[in-house]
């Protein structure tokens, strides 16, 4: 294959994202939800907020004058940990990481251009990506919601603290210059994706970046995640199949619809979306609206071994249990899925529950329900294969700004498994 000396040289190049805006824009809350998506689709990303370095080098409680630019001993104290931060940003690309998100205020463009220097003087591709609210009401809550939650202002008045917060968001006002340099790569995200500017934004993980940026939203919701109920195949401990629900399934079935009437009155409507293999369309059938099925809802492939139960699989394809035992994450069943390409399979599915905003009940299986917990609880991509989803329970996961909250149904009927089958290889 012949490849040009250009596209080498980018695909080999890793990315800094700057993130640029005034206090209380969401920058952090992008910044978290970036990270997370990029470690989903296989990056190595990390985060580098100077805010924390600020803490933790001159403590949580500094008031809005350490912010003043007219302050010499406070703006020397904040360059000092912008550039510890940008160091270890750096330190970071230059080791085993492939993104660096850099989150900080980066106002002025001067600071910019140091930034930009910084990185690609090392070799890196530097986005910036400007969070801008125009709508009041989207500033107020994000001050309600996280800056109130800060360790910066922990122990002090609310009244106080939103007081002090908005002295220094003016301070920060005076000094801003929104990004309009033309040399620079940047996105500008205005009341969080209402509208979006794209400016020299080309390759594939900043136009999947954008992608991501487009459907995010920080409106607080609810998510049911829930397996089937048990079908045939779990009765008798094989894997994999399309068979129908057991009487105890249907039983789970008409359980689930009972509990999705009692949070439809909370709630109001809520979506449902199922795979497309009858165990799961079964489940969802009474309730009282139209499920989406997704095909990339299915369960995990488990290839030649679909059908086998996890004790032939130990007898007959012994190297293949073994090898599954050891890295389960990325163990792929012959002509099947590991659970690595499970997670690239759902991508679209991950994007769509970060579209929308309505309450979402999802029926689907033992796997796919684990890596979705996992995305949703933001946990690492590789302890997917050992969350504990177990039939007749709904997992209900509840999404604020700052952190997800999560608690458990086990609506029955109980389908104990004998231990042997509880655990796959
Ligand atoms: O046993 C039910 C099931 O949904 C199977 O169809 C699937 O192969 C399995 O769970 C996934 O769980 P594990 O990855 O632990 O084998």
């Amino acid at each position: 294959m012949i490849r040009s000396p250009a596209s080498t040289s980018l695909s080999r190049q890793k990315l800094a994202i700057a993130m640029v805006g005034l206090p209380a824009r969401g920058k952090t809350y992008l910044a978290r939800k970036l990270s997370r998506y990029l470690s989903w689709i296989g990056q190595r990303p990390a985060v580098f907020n100077v805010g924390h370095y600020r803490r933790l080098r001159f403590g949580a409680g500094q008031r809005s004058s350490f912010f003043d630019p007219a302050d010499p001993a406070g703006s020397a104290a904040r360059a000092q940990v912008a550039e510890e931060a940008l160091d270890d940003a750096c330190a970071w690309l230059r080791g085993e990481g492939t993104v660096a998100i850099y989150d900080a205020t980066n106002t002025t463009r001067e600071r910019r251009a140091t930034i930009a220097r910084r990185l690609e003087g090392e070799g890196h591709r530097v986005v910036f990506v400007e969070s801008i609210c125009h709508d009041p009401a989207i500033v107020e809550a994000n001050v309600r919601a996280t800056k109130l939650e800060s360790p910066d202002y922990e122990g002090v008045d609310p009244d106080e603290a939103v007081r002090d917060f908005r002295a220094r968001l003016s301070l920060y006002e005076r000094a801003y210059e929104p990004i309009d340099e033309d040399a620079l790569r940047f996105i500008k995200i205005i009341d969080l994706g209402r509208d979006v500017v794209l400016h020299r934004i080309e390759g594939y993980l900043p136009s999947r970046i954008v992608y991501f940026l487009l459907n995010v939203h920080a409106q607080p919701r609810t998510i049911w995640l829930t397996r089937h109920g048990q079908s045939a195949s779990n009765l008798h401990h094989r894997i994999g199949g399309d068979a129908s629900l057991t009487r105890l399934g249907a039983q789970y079935a008409g359980n689930l619809r009972t509990f999705y009437d009692e949070q439809w009155r909370l709630h109001g409507e809520i979506a449902v979306w199922t795979s497309t293999l009858r165990r799961t369309i079964e489940t969802a059938r009474d309730l009282p609206v139209d499920a989406v099925a997704w095909r990339a809802l299915d369960e995990i492939d488990a290839g030649v071994c679909d059908g086998m139960t996890y004790e032939e699989i130990r007898v007959s394809m012994a190297s293949e249990a073994e090898a599954r035992a050891k890295d389960k994450f990325r163990y792929r069943y012959p002509r099947g899925e590991s659970y690595q390409d499970l997670i690239e399979r759902l991508e679209p599915v991950i994007l769509e529950l970060e579209r929308i905003r309505t309450p979402l009940l999802i029926v689907s299986h033992q796997a796919v329900a684990r890596v979705l917990y996992g995305y949703l609880m933001e946990l690492a991509p590789e302890a997917s294969p050992f969350h504990d989803v177990p039939l007749h329970t709904v997992v209900e996961l509840q999404s604020q700004p700052t952190m997800t909250t999560e608690r458990r149904h086990a609506l029955g009927p109980r389908v104990d498994l004998p231990h042997k089958f509880r655990a796959s290889p």
